[in-house]
């Protein structure tokens, strides 16, 4: 026998919190736990621009032989626009290239076998907290993981603290940064913010892993891509990870690209030599379909203009929902302590509830977000903010 040792680990504490919502038999119930986008019904919709990338697939592929293994061309070429920007100067000089991965994920997984195999010794600074799968990639690739403050007890964001770390960070490690809509807390930095960490970057050496998760959930589809361009621009070498799972609302058909950027375009093609190697023996070639997708629509003017504008119509919703919750706190007295809320980005909100205050929120109101205080503020709706206002009202008192 061999798997008498084995034990059960326990299952990620936010699938269970999905299953909890789901035998929740209360009709106001609230899900404001698992991440992903919700319209205003509660549903995760498929962007028009996908249907319609997907009908013309459909209608034109003759073939699922497999994709190369930096994934298709195109994509990689389109995915390295919306992110560096069309005109980008790295793209004219070829020193930047993308490596089509399955998700977002698949991207940071691979930029940890990269960082493991091809850079031995760097160890990778996450922020202090980060998203949870973070901490498990790089430490599973036998990277040493160090943390940087971001968010502290206080529920503020801690720049001076996180500067202060990194200037202490062994020359040449990697540093994980969020590009925006920081997961979990939902606290971005500011410009002048980025051009001081970028001080730091440049004065320790530290390599940038900059996770882009998120783009056009914040400010805009250009406007988030501000700080990435920022450090491609004034840096040698940059990784950057890069999902079209929420803004091409792709989740499950695992989408995303690893972008390198490097100081000249001979060592692109090393760099790249090296990632086809490290992906063939984690996925072999990525998976086509939602990659297809997205080089269909940034490939054509018409489906691009559609596509931009339901990003735009997410964010808008986000947005609104977060101011719109912020005043709905307000009768009762809560609006200022809860400020933060409308000034955060992204989905996520770090609301500075405590376990206690989520767990009642759960039992008595059938209101669910995670344990930390997180709340995906897309899951909620608009016209029931009044009600979720109450219910966080009643726990505060
Ligand atoms: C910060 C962050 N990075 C990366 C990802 C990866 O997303 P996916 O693998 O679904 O593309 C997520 C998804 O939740 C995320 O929040």
């Amino acid at each position: 026998m061999h798997f008498g040792a084995i034990g059960r680990v326990p299952g990620d504490p936010i699938l269970g919190l999905m299953e909890a919502y789901a035998k929740d038999s209360n009709p106001q119930k609230f899900d404001l736990g698992v991440g992903v986008f919700k319209d205003e019904q509660g549903l995760t919709p498929i962007p028009a621009a996908v249907k319609h990338a997907e009908q013309r697939l459909l209608d034109r592929q003759t073939s699922k032989s497999y994709v190369g293994g930096h994934g298709d061309a195109a994509f990689g070429r389109l995915i390295s626009e919306l992110v560096l920007g069309t005109g980008s100067p790295l793209l004219a000089d070829k020193r930047a290239g993308a490596t089509q991965t399955p998700g977002g994920t698949g991207a940071l997984r691979l930029a940890a076998e990269f960082i493991a195999h091809c850079l031995p010794g760097c160890g990778i600074w996450l922020s202090d907290p980060t998203w949870p799968i973070h901490e498990t990639i790089f430490a599973t690739a036998g990277l040493k993981v160090s943390h940087y403050p971001y968010v502290g007890k206080d529920n503020r964001l801690n720049v001076a603290g996180m500067l202060a770390a990194l200037e202490v960070a062994p020359v040449g490690d990697v540093v994980l940064l969020h590009a925006c809509c920081h997961n979990p807390t939902g606290f971005d930095l500011s410009r002048d913010d980025w051009h001081a960490v970028l001080e730091v970057v440049r004065r320790r050496q530290l390599l940038p892993l900059i996770d882009f998760a998120y783009q056009g959930f914040g400010d805009g589809l250009e406007e988030d891509a501000w700080a990435v361009r920022l450090f491609a621009s004034e840096l040698p070498e940059l990784l950057i990870t890069s999902s079209c799972s929420k803004n091409f609302g792709l989740y499950r058909d695992r989408t995303g690209a690893l972008l390198v950027c490097t100081h000249d375009a001979e060592k692109l093609l090393d760099v790249r030599s090296q990632l086809a190697l490290l992906a063939r023996n984690l996925w072999s070639t990525p998976p086509d379909h939602g990659a297809a997708v997205v080089a269909e629509i940034l490939g054509d003017a018409m489906l691009k203009k559609l596509w931009s504008e339901e990003v735009e119509a997410m964010r808008q919703r986000i947005a609104e929902l977060r101011v719109g919750l912020v005043e709905a706190l307000a009768p009762h007295g809560l609006n200022q302590r809860f400020a933060h809320i409308a000034a955060q980005r992204g989905m996520f909100s770090y609301t500075g509830l405590s376990p206690e205050q989520v767990g009642q929120l759960r039992e008595r109101h059938s209101v669910y977000m995670v344990g930390t205080g997180r709340a995906n503020i897309a899951g909620a709706d608009a016209a029931r903010l009044g009600a979720l206002a109450a219910a966080i009202a009643d726990v505060c008192r």
